[in-house]
C-alpha cells in the first residue's frame, strides 16, 4: 500500500475562539498555535494534526494523507500521472506550514483537496491534553477516520481504490448507502456516504479509555443541541461513540474500542444489521431514515446481536468468571455454533 495513514486535516470556521473552546474543553486537544487566521491542535507526538483556518462556510479545506517515505510519495505521483490526474508539488513555505518534508496536492472527483506527504514533524515535548483524558489512538493508524458525503459514490470509489490504493472493508445500503475503506489495520480511514452534496460528514477520533468517551459525553450533554448522534455502538468497526456538531458544522465522532483488521486477509462484505447495533440516534437523518434505523436496531436486539470488545493497551482486567450456569450456557452456545 502506498499510503500509510490519515496524517492531518484542515477545516474552516468563522469562529476560531469557539473552536478553541470546543477543541480543548470537550475533545481534550492541545492548542499549539493560535492566531487571528488559524488555530493548530496537537493530539499526540506530532507537532500538529488539526488546523482550523478562519473562513466562512465551515467544512474542510484539505485532507493530509501520509506516505511512508519519499519513494511511496513518488509511487502515488506515478499513479496520478497514469490516471491523468493533475497534481502540484507543495511549495516549501506550505510544507513548513504543514510541518512536513515534502508533499503534492490534487483533488478527488468530489472536489476535495487532498495532500499526500511524508516526513511529518515530531514535537520536542510531550503531548499535554487540555482535559484529563488518557490520550488518542493514533501512531501507525493515523489520526482517526474521515467520512465524506459524496453525490456520486462510484467515481469516488474508483479514485480512492484504483489510484490511492484504499481497500474496501465493508458497506451498508440501509438506512443510507455508505462504503468503508482501509489503508492500515484501522477498520476504515475513509468512508463514502451517498448524499445530496459533496461535503465532509464527520471525522472520528479514538480514545484509549471508554471512560474518556463517557466523560466527554457528560460534557457534551451540558449543551444537548450539540449532540448529533447519541451514544451507541457501530456494527462494522464496533466503535462505541457519540457525535457532536463542530463549530465548522460537520460532525465529530468521539469513540472507543475500534476493531483492527488483518489487512492481508480481509474480504469486504455487506453489513446488513444496519450501521449501529444499539444507540446512535441520528438527528441528521430524515424521519423516515430514523424510523428505519430504529427498526434495524430493535431487530438486532431481538436477534441477540452482540460483539466482543476490542480493547487497546492495558485498560482492562480479565474477570475470571466462575459461574456454573454461565459456563453451561457458553458451552451450549459454542456447541450450537459448530
Ligand atoms: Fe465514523
Amino acid at each position: 500500500m502506498a499510503l500509510s495513514s490519515f496524517g492531518y486535516v484542515g477545516y474552516r470556521s468563522a469562529d476560531l475562539s469557539e473552536w478553541n473552546t470546543y477543541g480543548t474543553s470537550l475533545l481534550g486537544l492541545q492548542v499549539v498555535d493560535s492566531t487571528r487566521q488559524s488555530i493548530a491542535f496537537r493530539m499526540d507526538d506530532r507537532k500538529q494534526r488539526i488546523i482550523v483556518e478562519a473562513g466562512d462556510g465551515g467544512g474542510a479545506s484539505f485532507y493530509g494523507w501520509e506516505a511512508e517515505d519519499r519513494e511511496a510519495l513518488h509511487a502515488i505521483c506515478r499513479r496520478l500521472d497514469q490516471a491523468e490526474v493533475p497534481y502540484t508539488k507543495m511549495p516549501t513555505a506550505l510544507c513548513e506550514q504543514r510541518a512536513i518534508t515534502e508533499g503534492v496536492t490534487f483533488f478527488d472527483p468530489a472536489g476535495n483537496r487532498l495532500e499526500v506527504f511524508y516526513g511529518a514533524t515530531v514535537a520536542d515535548d510531550d503531548f499535554a491534553p487540555s482535559r484529563a483524558i488518557s490520550g488518542f489512538v493514533t501512531g501507525p493508524l493515523g489520526l482517526g477516520h474521515i467520512a465524506l458525503y459524496v453525490e456520486n459514490i462510484e467515481p469516488a470509489h474508483e479514485f480512492y481504490t484504483k489510484i490511492l490504493g484504499f481497500r474496501m472493508s465493508d458497506y451498508v445500503t440501509a438506512p443510507f448507502r455508505a462504503f468503508f475503506y482501509h489503508i492500515n489495520p484501522r477498520h476504515h480511514s475513509v468512508a463514502l456516504i451517498e448524499g445530496k452534496s459533496n461535503d465532509v460528514h464527520h471525522m472520528m477520533m479514538e480514545l484509549y479509555h471508554l471512560d474518556d468517551v463517557g466523560q466527554g459525553y457528560d460534557i457534551a450533554l451540558k449543551t444537548p443541541e450539540m449532540i448529533a448522534t447519541t451514544l451507541g455502538r457501530h456494527s462494522n468497526d464496533f466503535m462505541t461513540s457519540f457525535y457532536t456538531r463542530t463549530p465548522s458544522q460537520f460532525l465529530m465522532e468521539y469513540g472507543w474500542g475500534g476493531k483492527l483488521i488483518n489487512v492481508n486477509d480481509w474480504t469486504p462484505y455487506e453489513v446488513t444489521v444496519g450501521p449501529s447495533i444499539w444507540g446512535h440516534e441520528r438527528d441528521w437523518l430524515s424521519e423516515e431514515g430514523r424510523q428505519k434505523a430504529r427498526e434495524m436496531k430493535l431487530k438486532a436486539a431481538s436477534d441477540g446481536v452482540r460483539e466482543p470488545l476490542y480493547v487497546a493497551g492495558d485498560n482492562f482486567r480479565d474477570n475470571a468468571i466462575n459461574c456454573i450456569w454461565w459456563e453451561q450456557a457458553r458451552k451450549a452456545s459454542d456447541s450450537s455454533d459448530m
